[in-house]
């Protein structure tokens, strides 16, 4: 067997890993398998390219490389290992960035080599493409991060003709590609550089902190196509299956988050979501309603009551670092007979299955964790709903009034329990920054103050009752 055909064997290898990782991924029980076999996959392939012969001579720079990978290494493990849980979402955005940055290097790399080894060849589509699509996800990917790392303000910012600029950069990017295809000029090819580099920055700027998740998912895709688009200029199979299967699982996951939302894409990237808040903040409505605010003491005693209790996390768990403390209240009150699971919502927090990842760090069993539908058919049953940091989730708004930003998200009708704890720090408003009315519904009793502190205080009054 020649050495070439072994090679491609190994990518076949790395190639089916990778769709067994993400089949592996589909659940939080095989997640961590998942990702062992894909870091598995890519090692193979690495090493084996380190064999492969470019143009009849063995891989030029192997020190280079070596370094290369040294560094890398150097700095990816203790980032990935001490990164906060909440902090998750701008990892994968930086490292999604640089994914894009690699593939768009590659991509001048062969520019710069086909126009030197053979000056009268027309560069083809897949290396500008690979410019244009690596470089709106290198610098998109960079503003992601800056906004979810609060370096810059996690509003969508906003101008007059926004969109209209947008559209005449992107159109302007295409039309320099065309004309790179017919001339080949490299001049033309940093102009373009530049310009995909501002339109991933204009294209990023109006999307609001907490739909960056659902960009990065896209830019992600987009990432994965650049690597295809690699693929194809550099002849290498194995990065042409990769890069379509983040491409496409990128998209798929774009959709499903949206569709959690109930919104559509184009309302997610071109709305500037959340740059109005209307809610007051106030603790009293004009028509003079008004909320019902407790202390973790009677929250105590009324959980020691029920028989049937739903936790509801949402974003404020995870800022408040509260997801083993409310484990152990979950297993508190598991040992006194009272039920309890947990209602997940697909978009609660900031990243897809955020709250899954979160209480699972915590050792909350699987089989406590409930999706939102199935959820739903058993709040009617429960004693008490209590919402633990989460708010646009569980707004009835959605539902009820036609007029609101986020009418049609499916949420969880935690307003079906018999009475409803709320743990939240103020009135400040969630991410879609409206009015929630299940502050002011007569079975709500809100408790003020950070989640971890109140649930602490919680526990010890359920301990003692
Ligand atoms: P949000 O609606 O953002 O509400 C979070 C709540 O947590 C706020 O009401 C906040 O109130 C409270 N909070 C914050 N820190 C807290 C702390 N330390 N202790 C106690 N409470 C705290 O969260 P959600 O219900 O999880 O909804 C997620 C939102 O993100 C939705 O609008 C969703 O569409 C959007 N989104 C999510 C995703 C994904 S994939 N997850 C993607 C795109 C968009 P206080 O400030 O008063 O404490």
């Amino acid at each position: 067997m020649s050495r070439e055909t072994l090679i491609d064997l190994f990518y076949l290898f790395s190639a089916t890993t990778f769709v067994l990782a993400l089949k592996g991924l589909g659940s939080p029980k095989r997640a961590r398998y998942g990702n062992m076999v894909a870091a598995f996959g890519m090692l193979v392939a690495v090493v084996a390219t380190f064999f492969k012969y470019v143009d009849g001579h063995p891989l030029h720079h192997v020190w280079l490389i070596l370094l290369a990978m040294l560094i890398g290494v150097l700095v990816a493990v203790p980032v990935a290992r001490f990164v906060k849980m909440t902090a998750m979402p701008q990892l994968v955005a930086i490292f999604n960035g640089v994914g894009g940055g690699a593939a768009c290097l590659v991509s001048i790399t062969e520019f710069v080599h086909i126009k030197a080894s053979h000056p009268a060849t027309y560069v083809t589509l897949e290396v500008l493409l690979g410019v244009l699509i690596g470089t709106v996800s290198f610098s998109g990917s960079a503003i992601a991060f800056a906004k979810l790392q609060e370096l810059v303000t996690g509003r969508p910012i906003t101008y007059p003709a926004q969109q209209f600029i947008n559209a005449i950069i992107g159109a302007g990017a295409l039309v320099l590609i065309v004309v790179i295809l017919v001339t080949g000029s490299e001049v033309l090819l940093w102009i373009l550089l530049l310009l995909a580099f501002v339109l991933g920055i204009a294209f990023v700027l109006p999307i609001g902190g907490a739909d960056v998740p659902v960009l990065i998912s896209l830019l992600n895709a987009f990432t994965g196509l650049a690597v295809a688009a690699s693929g194809f200029t550099l002849g290498s199979n194995l990065l042409i299956v990769a890069g379509t299967l983040v491409g496409a699982s990128g998209i798929l996951l774009t959709r499903l988050m949206s569709k959690a939302m109930g919104r559509s894409l184009s309302n997610v990237l071109f709305s500037a979501f959340g740059s109005v808040i209307t809610a007051s903040g106030d603790t009293t409505r004009d028509d003079g309603r008004t909320v019902r605010s407790g202390s973790p003491e009677d929250a105590g005693v009324m959980l020691n009551y029920a028989s049937r209790v739903v936790i509801i996390p949402g974003y404020g768990l995870a800022v408040a670092q509260a997801q083993h403390v409310v484990r152990e209240l979950a297993e508190e009150l598991e040992s006194k007979g009272i039920e309890v699971f947990f209602a997940i919502h697909p978009v609660a927090g900031r990243m897809p299955g955020h709250m899954n990842v979160l209480l699972a760090e915590a050792n909350v069993p699987y089989e406590q964790l409930i999706e939102m539908d199935e959820a739903n058919a058993e709040l009617s049953t429960a004693d008490v709903a209590l919402v633990v940091g989460a708010n646009d989730t569980v707004n009835p708004a959605a539902v009820d009034d036609k007029t609101s930003p986020i009418y049609g998200m499916p949420i969880i009708h935690a307003d079906l329990a018999e009475n409803v704890l709320f743990l939240k720090r103020s009135m400040r408003p969630g991410f879609a920054g409206i009015e929630n009315e299940l502050l002011y519904n007569p079975k709500t009793t809100l408790i003020f103050g950070d989640a971890k502190d109140t649930l602490t205080k919680i526990l010890a009054t359920v301990k003692t009752g």
